[in-house]
């Protein structure tokens, strides 16, 4: 569903990614992981379209990324969960969730109705300002904000950070019922067994360049990863 090759970015005279390779499949969880400024945003921004890559090529669904704006990309069914967020803290919980059915409005009644299944805690808080919101409701929201699109893809950068574990584990579940859905998920984290535990496949990503890849338990027993992002000596 998702194909990137010989992806090259660079931020001026800096290169950020070297010739990197990566296939997620169509109802695929799949992980980019590694350490501070590794590359995994720089990656998930140039398949969004915020990021001009300078070589390679980004294929969704047999369209060419390349070129397209960030708004297209989303009508073509890719949502992008920042790991900033990008709420809008002095807006209500329901004009953030509209704002993300900005590309098919008319679907917005059944759309929330779905949301609200899953995510119980928004509807409750609806009318509440999403700057009042917890650290994980806020990252609920914004979730939900990138399904209000209908996506066939959603790509999280850094879903867990800021996160305590409960939440986190929480937020991994509520994941997993969209996988169950038939979502595709392509994610980015730090939290390296965490993202190994809830995917199929992962990437580690190291300096801009593809170290290792393959299937995540594979990757969770092996030892130079065990040793660089497991805390094992
Ligand atoms: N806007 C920018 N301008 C210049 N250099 C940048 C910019 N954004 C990122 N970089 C550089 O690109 C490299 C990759 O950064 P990136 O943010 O993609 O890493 P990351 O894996 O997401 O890190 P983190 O885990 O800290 O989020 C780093 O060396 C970083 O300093
Ligand atoms: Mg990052």
């Amino acid at each position: 569903m998702i194909r990137v090759e010989g992806l090259e970015v660079s931020y001026g005279e800096t290169q950020s990614l070297w010739d990197v390779n990566l296939e997620v499949d169509r109802g695929e969880a799949v992980a980019v992981v590694g350490s501070n400024g590794a590359g995994k945003t720089t990656l998930l921004n140039a398949i969004v379209g915020m990021l001009r890559p300078r070589k390679g090529q980004i294929l969704f669904d047999g369209h060419r990324l390349i070129g397209l704006s960030p708004h297209q990309v989303v009508r073509l069914g890719i949502a992008y969960v920042p790991a900033n967020r990008e709420l809008f803290p002095q807006m209500t919980v329901l004009e953030n969730l509209e704002l993300g059915a900005y590309c098919n409005i008319r679907e917005k009644g059944p759309l929330l109705g779905f949301i609200f299944r899953l995510f119980p805690r928004l509807e409750e808080r609806k009318r509440q300002f999403a700057g009042t919101l917890s650290g994980g409701e806020q990252q609920m929201l914004a979730i939900a904000r990138g399904l209000m699109s209908r996506p066939k893809a959603l790509l999280l950068d850094e879903p867990s950070t800021g996160l305590a574990p409960l939440l986190v584990q929480e937020m991994y579940r509520q994941l997993q019922q969209l996988r169950d859905e038939g979502l595709t998920i392509l994610l980015a984290e730090q939290q390296v067994p965490t993202a190994l535990s809830f995917t199929e496949r992962a990437y580690v990503l190291e300096n801009g360049w593809v170290r290792l890849s393959g299937k995540s338990k594979d990757l969770l027993e092996d030892p130079s990863v065990k040793r660089a992002y497991l805390g094992v000596a």
